[in-house]
């Protein structure tokens, strides 16, 4: 099998029809950032600056997420930044299970282009889906799995983090082991 490039793909997702979301979508929110990253993040779904810019994590979460970047040494173009479902739900409502299976062959295939050497689910939609449906952030944030021979971690969502600056410390710590990812172990 021949396999699509990252612009090839998103052109395809560009006029996704396979779920309700694309009626009250203004864009597909595909991903942004290196096709060759070592670091992949995946969200949750667009929120409404990302819906009308196109591009993930440009509102107050994503922001943070860009403290966090800078804190080791990397920005978003060293990154690849996505999300589980590339249609925002209306009022942010969490993606539906079935819209995320709509979206999920996506990311997928996203994945199987970029190669990343680690994996980070921002906050519990994706780390439920891509790691274990029990999985819980402030337990198991920072543990590195294997998952189908990728590297996956889970972290807090930044969007959790304004609401509990508390727990930056502790995300902190996981930013750590992902710089080591950055670098190459
Ligand atoms: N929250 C997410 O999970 N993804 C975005 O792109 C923006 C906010």
């Amino acid at each position: 099998m021949v396999q699509k490039s990252l612009s090839e793909l998103k052109n395809e997702v560009s006029g996704c029809t396979r779920c309700e979301l694309c009626k009250t979508r203004t864009n597909v929110v595909f991903g942004s950032g290196n096709e060759n990253a070592r670091i992949m993040f995946i969200g949750e779904a667009p929120g409404e600056k990302e819906d009308l810019s196109g591009i993930p994590f440009v509102g107050r979460a994503g922001q943070l997420l860009d403290k966090f970047l800078e804190a080791i040494e990397l920005d978003r173009e060293s990154v690849y930044i996505a999300n589980m479902c590339k249609c925002r739900p209306p009022s942010n409502r969490d993606p539906r299970p079935e819209e995320q299976d709509m979206c999920i062959e996506y990311l997928r295939e996203q994945v199987r282009i970029i190669k990343p050497s680690l994996i980070v689910c921002l906050g519990r939609i994706s780390a439920q889906r891509l790691i274990s449906p029990d999985f819980k952030v402030t337990k198991q944030h920072g543990e590195v799995y294997d998952k189908n021979g990728f590297n996956i971690m889970g972290t807090f969502h930044p969007a959790a983090l304004l609401r509990n600056p508390n727990q930056k410390p502790e995300a902190l710590k996981d930013f750590l082991i992902i710089k080591e990812y950055a670098k190459g172990l």
